[in-house]
């Protein structure tokens, strides 16, 4: 059933675990993700980056996500990541996305929460939720963002959820878009005092990579939404191109993706249930 991102997440919140986020690159994966989550008993977000959005097409981003959502047995929620501009959400929207982030978090303060307002009361009037950013989560999304991160201040983060109004915040606290060079330590301690601040779910972005215990702390301590995109990337990668090498005559395209395919799914299973949302559809 297509759901709103807020109805996902506030369960999630009100029940103590993370939902999966998962970034789709291919249409193939939109598909892959709601089947592991059907299978699990999960409510699931399934998100785009505008990148991808330009590589299939809005129209066929919002088609297939929207006809696997409303066929699936559990809640699916389907969210623009990384929004860089209100023109862009207001296409989300009008295609039918039930989430959306406005991404103004290297903006100044000012700016953030005066792009951020007007999403709000935009999305809102279309019944659409809305996550917003403050602090700045390094590495590059998708060709968007800057290496650099900067953590979020949990002051700075009550002030911006009452001047701005979103639905759930993402916040900076040690992790990174991408794979990390070394392990990461999170600043744990931090979410909590900015849960204790913010009354709404918080969003975990760069989730890929960083160990499950402290992947389990952050929820522990706010986290309700867990965006992973890189490692579905590499498992995909990774599967084909052991297919191609140990095959190297085959050509039914449904034989030579089958294995990314699965490798995708693996990675969607293993992290719903690291977020402890399975089984609660
Ligand atoms: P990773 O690529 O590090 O998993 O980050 C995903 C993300 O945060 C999408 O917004």
């Amino acid at each position: 059933m297509l759901v709103t991102g807020k109805q996902i997440l506030d369960a999630a919140r009100a029940g103590g675990y993370a939902v999966g986020a998962f970034n789709c690159h291919t249409l193939d994966m939109v598909t892959a993700v709601v089947e592991v989550a059907t299978a699990e008993r999960a409510p699931v977000i399934i998100q785009f980056t505008e990148g991808s959005i330009k590589t299939n097409g809005w129209e066929y981003c919002s088609a297939v996500a929207r006809t696997a959502a409303i066929g699936a047995p559990v809640p699916v929620a389907i969210h623009l990541d990384h929004g860089p501009n209100f023109e862009t959400v207001l296409r989300a929207i009008r295609h039918g996305f039930t989430s959306v982030m406005i991404d103004g978090s290297e903006l100044p303060y000012a700016e953030n929460v005066a792009v951020t307002r007007k999403v709000v009361e935009a999305a809102h009037a279309a019944g659409v939720s809305v996550e917003a950013e403050i602090g700045h989560v390094g590495g590059v999304e998708d060709d968007q963002g800057s290496v650099h991160g900067w953590m979020t201040e949990p002051a700075d983060a009550e002030q911006f959820w009452q001047d701005a109004g979103m639905d759930y915040l993402a916040t900076a606290f040690g992790t990174a878009h991408g794979f990390y060079k070394e392990e990461p330590k999170l600043d744990l301690d931090r979410v909590s005092l900015i849960a204790r601040r913010v009354h709404i779910p918080l969003v975990m972005h760069g989730g890929s990579g960083v160990p499950d215990e402290q992947v389990l702390a952050a929820i522990a301590r706010g986290i309700c939404k867990f965006n992973v995109a890189t490692e579905l990337k590499d498992a995909w990668a990774r599967a084909l191109r052991t297919f191609l090498n140990e095959n190297p005559d085959e050509m039914d395209p449904r034989r030579v993706m089958a294995p990314a395919r699965t490798a995708v799914k693996n990675v969607v299973r293993d992290k719903i249930r690291l977020c402890g949302s399975a089984g609660k559809a």
